[in-house]
């Protein structure tokens, strides 16, 4: 994309997609504010008169406090937002229940409700469930997929976690489905190779004395567990990867967009040009990109050397308030070299994607931890300007 297109980019707001979309997903690097953008859009959505649900990821506590989500579970709960909403707009708040959601795919998958019972009672289960990289990822996808199938809201705006790459996102159901298809897991699913047909053939029979030893003093439970939880996953597996591809069909509809999220800083930008660039390798849609908290332009006026014409007078003028005031002119010319340093980084990082919007959300005073904050995010998200 040439410099004049990510300059129209830039002319371009998210409304449309607020108005249109059926799933939006919030991405980007750590801490960038994934989970503030969602929950702003929730809000410009339901303003926009959808009834809009946010699955939200760790959000800070003050966040969850104002969206009530504080000490809810696993469902979605209304957010109170006043009167002044349009006929059908309403927001709705959950945060994401790893575990409840594993559990219940579980449930879905497992070949009995005894096989289901088994599974999650099972140590490795438990361990697994909450450790293996990228399963956040996975039951967050899991978890859209479910509220997409109940069918109840216009929109739902999902948020990521706080992943060490954005990449992660979308390498999740891979992940998991290739952990599930590794060869461990097929060599101990092999007929014969399971618990209850003896855990001696999975591990040599040179190896069972030491286990029949060990076992008794400590370890051998573990085994049996381990055992026993490839065997019970053994007929889940084809559940399991056509439930990812599932959820990777849903990602590619159209209705469903990814809004990437970046602060001004190089690093964050180089994932965000990545992912951009990834979501077009996988024929995923980009709704466009949030520069969240970058520095309010300063206006042009007074130039460089008029400013240092002003202060140079303030200093030598036998004024008790030259000093002072030439150190505010002075901190102004510094914003004013940020906020342009950081639109020439954001355009350097940019220029050649294909994005067709870019809004930039200013760095507000204090974090966002009420529903007045989200609500200037919302608002420049919808008009690309916070007045
Ligand atoms: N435009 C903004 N102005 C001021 N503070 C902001 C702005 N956007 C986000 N913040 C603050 O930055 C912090 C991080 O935001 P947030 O939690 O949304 O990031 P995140 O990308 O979800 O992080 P993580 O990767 O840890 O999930 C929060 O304290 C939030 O209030
Ligand atoms: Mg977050």
């Amino acid at each position: 994309m040439s410099r004049a297109s990510l300059d129209e980019a830039r002319t371009h707001t998210f409304a449309e997609a607020i108005a249109e979309a059926h799933i939006l997903v919030t991405t980007g690097a750590g801490g960038v504010g994934k989970t503030t953008t969602a929950a702003a859009i929730g809000l410009a959505a339901a303003r926009a008169g959808r009834r809009t649900l946010v699955l939200t990821i760790d959000p800070a506590r003050r966040l969850a406090q104002s969206m009530g989500l504080e000490g809810l579970g696993d469902e979605p709960a209304l957010v109170e937002l006043g009167d002044d909403l349009p006929e059908g707009g309403e927001l709705w708040a959950m945060m994401l229940d790893m575990q409840t959601t594993f559990d219940r795919l579980i449930d879905r998958h497992a070949g009995s409700a005894e096989e289901a019972r088994s599974i999650k009672a099972n140590r490795i289960y438990r361990t697994l469930s909450s450790t293996l990289s990228g399963t956040q990822e996975y039951m967050a996808m899991e978890r859209l997929h479910e509220l997409h199938e109940a069918g109840e809201w216009d929109l739902l705006v999902i948020d990521t976690p706080p992943t060490r790459s954005a990449l992660d996102f979308l390498d999740a159901p891979n992940r998991m489905t290739s952990f599930l298809e590794g060869r461990l897991l097929k060599l101990l699913l092999k007929p014969g190779m399971v618990a209850g047909r003896g855990i001696g053939k999975v591990v040599g029979a040179g190896a069972t004395a030491f286990m029949r030893v060990a076992g008794r003093v400590t370890g051998m439970d573990l085994l049996q567990d381990l055992a026993t939880f490839f065997r019970d996953f053994e007929g889940m597996y084809d559940g399991f990867k056509q439930r990812a591809q599932e959820v990777l069909e849903l990602l590619r509809d159209p209705g469903s967009r990814f809004v990437v999220v970046t602060s001004p800083e190089p690093p964050p930008l180089r994932e965000a040009k990545f992912f951009l660039e990834r979501l077009e390798q996988e024929g995923l849609h980009a709704a466009g990109v949030v520069v969240n908290r970058i520095r309010p332009e300063v206006p042009q006026d007074p130039s460089e050397a008029a400013l240092q014409r002003a202060v140079d007078e303030l200093e030598r003028a036998d004024d008790p308030e030259g000093p002072a005031s030439a150190a505010v002119l002075r901190l102004l010319n510094d914003v004013r070299n940020l906020a342009g340093r950081q639109r020439r980084d954001v355009t350097a990082a940019l220029y050649s994607t294909n994005v067709d919007t870019l809004v930039e959300v200013p760095l507000l005073g204090g974090d966002i931890h009420d529903l007045d904050g989200l609500g200037v995010i919302a608002t420049t998200l919808m008009t690309g300007r916070n007045g």
